[in-house]
């Protein structure tokens, strides 16, 4: 594939929390139809800047691109507007409502809207479309997402942000709690909605799980990026390696420094020529995958 234009783009993001500086000018990019891994340390970043690219929280400065456009993430629902949805870790499912009711969370279809009387056989009909849609067995969709298995109320998440994202998906830490069957349900389903050209941002602390699961990996550490790898020519130490400073493949000027220049114009990225990569951290082009 020849040099594609960033998804989604973030440029010099900071956070500050307090004293903390959780984002120091950290950068982002996710590419069109991809699975890019967001990595790094506990307390590296990920997770605020995965709050700020879902509008769920706003960022002190800096820019963000949604095809190469500057956007305000004002809220979550501004976000969905981008087409952009997030799979929290706690999953934020109503336990006590079936699937096809959590499905539907937020956007409940009605049969008589005045009378918020709810279309439920509507619901479920596209709730049981969505989990076949995504090879999802569900034993009953009717039952409350309380009596589901972890793996089962992962999938159901998933179903959800599947069913409304129609560029982008992020997920913090989805398979964390997972045993081997249902991390490996779950990385199937990425690969599902990556397939169907929707790009999906995996937050993991899994090496062989990013791994195995990415295209591209980008590594946080101390609310910076400090490296971009394509999976195909990585390793765990090299991922190790630029978690915990050993290893970096970004020259990039601070927060505050001047020319933040144009979305896009810091490859390395798909497509881009390789430069400045230590080892084989090179960067052309999309894995082989
Ligand atoms: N709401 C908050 N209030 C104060 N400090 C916060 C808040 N959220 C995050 N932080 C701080 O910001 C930094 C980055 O946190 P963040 O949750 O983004 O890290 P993370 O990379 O997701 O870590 P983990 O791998 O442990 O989930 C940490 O030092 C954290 O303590
Ligand atoms: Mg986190």
């Amino acid at each position: 594939m020849a040099e594609a234009e960033p998804l989604l783009e973030a440029r010099n993001l900071v956070k500050r929390y307090g004293q903390v500086l959780a984002l120091d000018g950290a950068n982002f990019t996710a590419y069109p139809g991809e699975v890019v891994a967001l990595i790094g340390d506990n307390g590296a970043g990920k997770s605020t800047l995965v709050k700020t690219l879902s509008g769920a929280i706003r960022p002190d400065s800096g820019q963000i691109f949604v095809d190469g456009k500057a956007v305000s993430l004002s809220s979550p629902l501004d976000a969905r507007r981008h087409g952009i949805e997030t799979v929290y870790q706690d999953l934020a499912l109503a336990p006590d409502l079936d699937a096809a009711a959590n499905l539907h969370l937020g956007r409940e279809i009605y049969r008589v809207r005045a009378l918020q009387i709810l279309n439920k056989t509507e619901m479920r009909r596209r709730a049981v479309a969505a989990f076949k849609d995504l090879g999802v067995n569900l034993p009953d969709v009717g039952a409350p997402v309380a009596s589901l298995s972890g793996g089962q109320r992962q999938s159901v998440a998933v179903a959800r942000a599947v069913a409304y994202a129609s560029k982008i998906i992020f997920m913090d830490e989805p398979t964390a709690a997972l045993g081997v069957v249902q991390r490996e349900r779950v990385l199937d389903n990425i690969r599902r909605v990556r397939d169907r050209g929707i790009t999906v941002v995996l937050i993991s602390h899994n090496m062989p799980e990013v791994l195995a699961v990415s295209d591209r990996v980008e590594v946080l550490r101390m609310g910076r990026r400090v490296a971009r790898f394509r999976t195909a020519d990585t390793n765990v130490e090299q991922l190790v390696g630029a978690m915990t400073g050993a290893l970096t493949t970004e020259d990039e000027p601070g927060p505050g420094s001047p020319g933040s220049g144009s979305p896009g114009s810091d490859s390395p990225g798909p497509g881009s020529p390789g430069s400045a990569s230590p080892g084989s951290a090179s960067t052309d082009g999309r894995g082989a995958a």
